[in-house]
Parts: C-alpha cells; structure tokens; sequence
C-alpha cells in the first residue's frame, strides 16, 4: 500500500518506519524543513533504540521517503496518518489545530480514495472533527477513523512490532478492511486488531494511560505509608503484584512519573470530564500526589542535612526515564530546581540527556558532568533520579572515597540498601525507612 505518515515526532517516525519495514511505500512529511533535510541526510532526530538501522533500512530499500511537500507525500497515498502533536492549550485542552491544519492539507492533496488515521492522542469527539475538515477539502471519497498508539519512549520499536493490542475506531467496511490488512504482520490470530467505534477508541487511549498513573501514584502514596509504619514498600509490592488480577507492571514507586504523555492526558480526562459536567476527582488527586512526589528527594534531602545551603548535590539521571533523551515534564527538572532553590549546588549527570538538560538549565548553575563519578566527586549526597541500567550497580567503594559525606538518596529504589549501608553510607529509598 502507499502509505502518507504526517509528523515525524517518535509516533510518526516509528509507525512510518514499521510499515515500511513490513513491505509497503510510506512517506513520511513533516513541515519542519530542517527535520526532513536531516532525515534525508541519514539523521534521525530522536534518540529511539533500534530505529536509526530500521530508517537506513528502508530508505535504501526505497520504502521510506520523507519530504516536507504535501503534493508529493499525498500522491496516490491509499491511507494517510496524522501523527502531529497536540499541545495542551491553555485551558487544559489538547490544541487541535496542527490536527485539522494536516487533515485539511491531506483532504486537499488527496489524488484517490485515502483512509484518514488519527494517531495522535486526541480528546473524544476529534474524529468527527477531522471529517468535517476532510469534508470541506477532499477531493476524493474519503474515511476517518481512529488508531491510537500505546508506544513506550525506549520501547517503541519492539512495541509497535510486538503490541500488546492494537486499537482501532473505525464507521464503515472499507477502513475496517484496510487497517485489518496493514496490522495484520504485526498481530497474532489470538489478539487481532480490537475493532470499535471512533470515540470508544479515542478515550481508550487516555483511560490507559490515566490507569498507567494512577496506579503509580498509588504505590507513591503507599510509600510514604511505609516509611510511617516502618514497612518496605519493595516487599508490599511484590506481594500485590503477584496476585495476577493486579499484576507487576507499573506497580514502583519513585520520584513521580514523567514524560509527555502521562501529566498531559491525566489533565486531559479531567477537562474532558469537565466538559460534559463531571469531576474525575480520583485523578485530581494522582495528579497530587505526583506533584508531591516529585518533591520527595529535595525534602528527603533537606531533612537529613538540615539545612541543604551551601551543600553540593550530585544528581544521576535527568530523562524523565531510562533510554531516551526526553526532559518534557521530567521529575528531575523539579528535583534540580527544588536543591537550587534550597541553596544547594547541583553537579548532574544523565547518560545522553546532556545536551537536552544543558539548554534547559543553561544559565542556572548546574554543573553537567560528562560521567557518572565525576558528577559525584566532593558532593555530600547522591540523589538517583533516572534509573539508567549504568547506575544500578555502582562503585560504592569509589563512591565513599570521591564523595565529601557518604549519603545516599535512591529515587527509584535501585541500590541494595544494605550492602550501601554495610559500605558505610547513609541510604535512604522510597518507602524503605523513614
Ligand atoms: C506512556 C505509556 O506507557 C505508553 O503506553 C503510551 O503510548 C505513551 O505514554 C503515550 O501516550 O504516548 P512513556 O511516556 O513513553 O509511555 O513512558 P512510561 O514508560 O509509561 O513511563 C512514564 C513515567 O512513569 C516515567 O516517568 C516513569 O519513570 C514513570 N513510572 C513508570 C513510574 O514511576 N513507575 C512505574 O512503575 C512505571
């Protein structure tokens, strides 16, 4: 099939390359000229584990184009996706308008019959409101329908290759057909393509999500709860997550969730609810507790030393999480500001977010050390925000000789509390001990 992705950001980019690794013609268009040059010069603009080989793959296969032309992207294009973002506006609703600017260009360009996918995460309704632009434009018949995407930043190859479903909002046959036919390589006969109606498929996506961060928050809240009562919320949550109707997945508290989806769209579902007169109180309150939470290692910290003026803090991991480079809503921004806040001086080091949290705190103060030791060398504690594989078994031994105090505060709950404290340090983990 020929195939338009509109939007080369990690949704676009990925889906583009996995259809055209699973054999059909795809042009990827994003009106970002300085993106598509540095596409078609064999640069990828996101750090994505495995989907740099997977580009070059298919570009010198001549399956995968990019281009920032409407006209040539849409040319005999049998079903365009619409991967662009959609900002939180200013009340809190997702801003529709690089949606509807692309749906109206495709309806424009479109030289035959085109199926038109949402896949970005849009509120409930937006479907309706993308034909309604198609129809002022297109020139062809066309279909809309739904396909959110349930990719992880670090995972999105594998997932989108391997899903766990695949969700599809579809109104007539004939997109039904055409999505059945392009998922087909990437599903198992036991867990097909969930086929359903467009606004059942547009919330799914948020109600996944929104159940992803309230279960984080929960286990948050737990946390703190174990530190009063003097239990280990490692142990609670092995003990909960072997029940299978709970399940281990996203059960591990830490320094509050992160990213560009999750705060995004728990504020989605509630202005969406807000809209049509209800309060989805419960997550008002997961949105709470991980403000909270992305305060804990700044107050864990304080309290130790009293006051945190004139200390020097060492920070590991700024990502919002392992394997990528991605800083949007990350805890370690409000981590970072909170000890500067506190009079603390903040020496930090991320595996490959160096560049991206070097424009973000250009100007502050914070010192970016080019490794891990370096970062920690005279600072009176360390504080694990992000938990790259790299920082899970650290050289204790090293530690204690570079570091001005041996204090220890693990935001993820990584290190093995006792061989640090048998080390000589101080350790302090989430919901581990007061
Ligand atoms: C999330 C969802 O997991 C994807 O399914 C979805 O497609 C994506 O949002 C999206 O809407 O585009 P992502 O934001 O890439 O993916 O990252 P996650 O791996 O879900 O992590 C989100 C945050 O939760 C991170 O800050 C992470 O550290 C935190 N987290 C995760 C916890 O604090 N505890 C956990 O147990 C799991």
């Amino acid at each position: 099939m020929n195939i338009t992705v509109v939007g080369t950001g990690y949704v676009g980019l990925v889906t583009g390359t996995c259809f055209a690794e699973s054999g059909h013609r795809v042009t990827c268009l994003d009106i970002d000229p300085a993106k598509i040059a540095l596409l078609n010069a064999g640069g990828v603009p996101i750090y994505e584990p495995g989907l740099e080989e997977l580009v070059h793959r298919n570009v010198k296969e001549k399956r995968l184009l990019f281009t920032t032309s409407y006209a040539e992207a849409m040319k005999d294009a049998e079903v365009a996706f619409i991967a662009v973002g959609t900002p939180p506006g200013e009340n809190g609703d997702a801003d529709l308008q690089y949606v509807l600017a692309a749906a109206a260009d495709i309806g424009r360009h479109m030289t035959r019959a085109c199926v038109v996918v949402d896949k970005s995460t849009v509120p409930v309704g937006s479907a309706e409101r993308v034909a309604a632009v198609l129809k002022d434009t297109a020139k062809h018949p066309f279909d809309v329908c739904s396909n959110p995407e349930f990719l992880k930043e670090g995972a999105a190859i594998d997932d989108f290759m391997r899903p766990d479903r695949v969700v599809v909002g579809v109104a007539s046959e004939h997109a039904r057909a055409v999505m059945a036919e392009l998922y087909a390589p990437f599903v198992r006969a036991e867990q097909p393509v969930l086929f359903m109606d467009i606004r059942s498929a547009e919330l799914t996506k948020y109600a996944a999500n929104a159940m992803l961060a309230t279960r984080i928050s929960f286990m948050n809240e737990m946390a703190a709860l174990c530190e009063k009562l003097g239990a280990d919320v490692d142990m609670v949550r092995r003990g909960i997550g072997s029940d299978r109707r709970i399940g281990h997945p996203f059960l591990f508290p830490g320094v509050g969730f992160g990213g560009s989806c999750f705060p995004k769209d728990v504020r989605a579902v509630m202005t969406m609810a807000r809209h049509v007169g209800l309060d989805f109180d419960l997550l008002r309150s997961v949105e709470r507790v991980n403000e909270r939470q992305k305060r804990w290692l700044v107050e864990k910290a304080a309290r130790h030393f009293g006051s945190l003026a004139g200390k020097t803090l060492a920070v590991w991991g700024l990502a919002f999480k392992p394997k990528t480079d991605d800083m949007r809503e990350a805890p370690a921004i409000t981590v970072v500001e909170g000890l500067l806040g506190n009079g603390a001086k903040v020496r930090a080091h991320d595996p490959v977010a160096r560049e991206v949290a070097a424009k973000l705190f250009h100007g502050r103060g914070v010192e970016l050390a080019e490794e891990p030791y370096a970062a920690a060398e005279g600072a009176d504690a360390l504080l694990l925000v992000t938990e790259w594989n790299e920082f899970r078994q650290p050289d204790l031994a090293r530690l204690k000789g570079i570091m001005r105090q041996p204090v220890l505060i693990d935001g993820r709950n990584v290190w093995d509390a006792e061989k640090c404290r048998a080390a000589g340090f101080t350790y302090y983990g989430v919901g581990r001990n007061g």
